[in-house]
């Protein structure tokens, strides 16, 4: 791919492994009743913050996520049947202290010393994502971390992706965007963007105007797609 100076990605999911933290909570002793319902209550709270997200968005009842993180997680807590106030802490500690996926910190320090500029564009408010990328040491990796907190309006809106353009002077064109997300990655090809669609579950396509570029099953091929491995 040529012509690309800035690599842009979606934080949870896509940089941040927020699956694994659930999953390492539900196998700690005294979690035996989180154990039984833990990935249900993984899936129930990402689509309910994202549900909330987007309808925050659409009627302009703007939120930070941290406060529809917080909304999804009580839905998915009291529809599993486990509204325990110290679960709910625990749970939402982790938002805080995320692990990177394992191939992260040696694809953005490539990126880095081939000259590219990186960052975040996501959802998250600024102190949720300073947190995880303090925890998992992607500061020094990164030249901006992003927030929809600077526009005030969830993503896809398209003002969350000038964002970019604003920050690094350049053309949607010059920017590969990256995300774990099928719906952010159609959004981002159709706002000009090039794209990488992260499917890490091996989701069909998402049925909207966008299509994204390229799909990989992780993020360890981006500097091969760059031309620069
Ligand atoms: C983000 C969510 C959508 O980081 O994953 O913006």
């Amino acid at each position: 791919m040529q012509g690309i100076g800035v690599c842009v990605f979606d934080a949870y999911g896509t940089l941040f492994d927020v699956s694994a933290a659930a999953r390492d909570l539900a196998g700690e002793p005294g979690r035996e009743a989180f154990a039984e319902v833990w990935q249900q209550v993984a899936s129930d709270w990402r689509l309910k913050q994202l549900q909330y997200s987007w309808l925050r968005a659409v009627t302009g009842e703007h939120c930070d996520f941290w406060q529809v993180t917080q909304d999804g997680l009580d839905w998915a807590l009291e529809r599993a049947g486990v509204p325990d106030p110290d679960l709910r802490e625990a749970l939402l500690g982790l938002y805080w202290r995320l692990a990177a996926y394992p191939e992260v910190p040696a694809m953005l320090s490539r990126l880095k010393s081939a000259g590219l500029a990186t960052a975040i564009l996501s959802n998250g408010s600024p102190d949720m994502l300073h947190g995880a990328v303090g925890s998992a040491g992607l500061g020094p990796m990164l030249d901006d971390v992003l927030s929809v907190e600077d526009v005030g309006i969830f993503k896809p809106a398209r003002a969350v992706y000038d964002l970019v353009g604003k920050r690094f002077s350049c053309e949607p064109s010059d920017v590969l965007f990256v995300s774990s997300n099928g719906w952010d990655a159609a959004s981002a090809a159709s706002y000009g963007f090039r794209t990488l669609w992260v499917n890490r579950a091996g989701d069909p396509v998402d049925r909207l105007p966008g299509r994204p570029g390229h799909v990989a099953r992780d993020l360890t091929g981006i500097p091969a797609l760059l031309g620069i491995d």
